[in-house]
């Protein structure tokens, strides 16, 4: 069987990350005593009023097709929202409803790389990013992270990153797996090179609602960058909707036409009813996201503060999501056989974050998606893997 060559751009090293995930999936269907900590599915039920305007509206026959741009409502909610947060004036043209945040990076890459474009991904960077690049021909170029373990971005590495060849950069604001949160001086930096360059920027930003300040900057709102800003966004992580698929991209009106004749040709609109759900979900925005915030913020610390007893392993606190990095280097194991250690010792299932780019090689990535009780037992549970490479 012959299959377009693009298909080699698909697979690779983040699809066989999962591959302890699943295991750890598996096991807990087959009753095993497991704690699941990687994926980043928050366990907690969408919130009901969201549900019930999306059953409402599955009741009343919102089941035909739609407007592939999506529903005027939801896309105008999502303006106000972005304008808000940035203080542009952004109308319903500026936003297009996607299948989830992945869906928006995707469309964003196909509309704006060719095959041979290079586009910068600061790492540690989220899985998908370089098969999401690579489906369009383009490449995806690392930029490293500052090596102090801190893992903020380099800007001059970034900037030495940019060829004749690049036309963009793709970045998770804030973070997967870091959970950091770019200041003003690196998003001024960043903006800096994509202005001096004449960059697009793909700034996903699926975890701005889960800082656990509350405080979060977009890109976009920074002097001259809306004109050249995708900003993704989901309800996956805010509202603990992963299962619906919806989000959105905001960009350019140019743009969003283009990602409109993409999205004819492809999903051709999303569920009526699903995006009835989200019209709610943005509506009572300013009540739910607070309080997921409070919970990931609490588990972080009931999974990583007694983390603090070992003395081979190393938290890297993290300032939003529901991830966090732990370096492990200090057991004399690489991440990998870390992770698959504990998962075979103690049935706890984590990431090896080398997936994420060689920057994080040595750390594994915990995910905040239980409950504090299975928390409290996973800590104890690496804790003693932990240990029991000291001894
Ligand atoms: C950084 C980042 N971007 C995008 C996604 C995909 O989100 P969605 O469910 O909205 O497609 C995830 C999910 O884990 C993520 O961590």
């Amino acid at each position: 069987m012959r299959f377009a060559a693009r298909v080699d751009q698909l697979g690779g090293g983040s699809v066989r990350a999962w591959d302890i995930h699943n295991a750890g999936k598996e096991a807990l269907a087959r009753g095993q005593n497991v704690i699941v900590l990687s994926v980043g599915d928050p366990d907690f039920a969408t919130p009901q009023a969201i549900s019930d305007a999306a059953i409402s509206a599955l009741k009343n026959g919102d089941t035909h097709y739609t407007t592939v741009a999506g529903k005027h409502d939801l896309r105008k909610a999502i303006a106000a929202h972005q304008s808000r947060r940035t203080g542009l004036a952004l109308h319903e043209d500026h936003v297009l409803i996607v299948a989830g945040a992945q869906n928006g990076l995707f469309s964003a890459a196909q509309c704006l790389f060719n095959p041979g474009d290079e586009v910068i991904v600061p790492e540690p960077a989220y899985l998908t990013y370089e098969a999401t690049i690579g489906a369009t021909g383009a490449r995806m170029v690392r930029a490293s992270a500052k090596r102090d373990g801190s893992f903020r971005p380099d800007l001059a590495a970034l900037e030495a990153a940019v060829t004749s060849r690049t036309r963009g950069i793709m970045m998770a604001n804030p973070g997967n797996p870091t959970g950091i949160v770019l200041n003003h001086a690196e998003l001024e930096g960043i903006a800096a090179i994509a202005k001096k360059y004449d960059l697009w920027v793909i700034s996903d930003e699926v975890y701005a609602e889960l800082v656990f300040d509350g405080s979060f900057k977009s890109i976009a709102s920074i002097e001259g960058m809306a004109e050249r800003t995708v900003t993704i966004g989901s309800l996956s992580k805010s509202h603990a909707m992963t299962g619906w698929r919806i989000g959105w991209m905001i960009a350019p009106e140019a743009l969003i036409t283009h990602a409109d004749h993409l999205a004819l040709c492809s999903l051709y609109g999303l569920p009526g009813f699903i995006q009835n759900g989200a019209i709610q979900a943005i509506a009572d925005l300013e009540h739910i996201t607070p309080q997921m915030r409070d919970i990931y913020r609490a588990r972080c610390g009931v999974l990583c503060d007694p983390l603090k007893a070992a003395n081979n392993l190393k938290v890297l606190y993290p300032v939003s999501g529901m991830f966090a990095l732990i370096d492990v280097r200090g057991t004399g194991l690489s991440a990998h056989d870390f992770a698959w250690g504990l998962f075979k010792a103690e049935g706890v299932s984590v990431l090896d974050a080398s997936a994420f780019g060689p920057a994080a090689d040595g750390y594994i990535r915990v995910a905040f998606t239980v409950s504090e009780d299975a928390l409290a037992d996973a800590a104890q549970r690496i804790l003693r893997y932990a240990r029991s490479l000291s001894a």
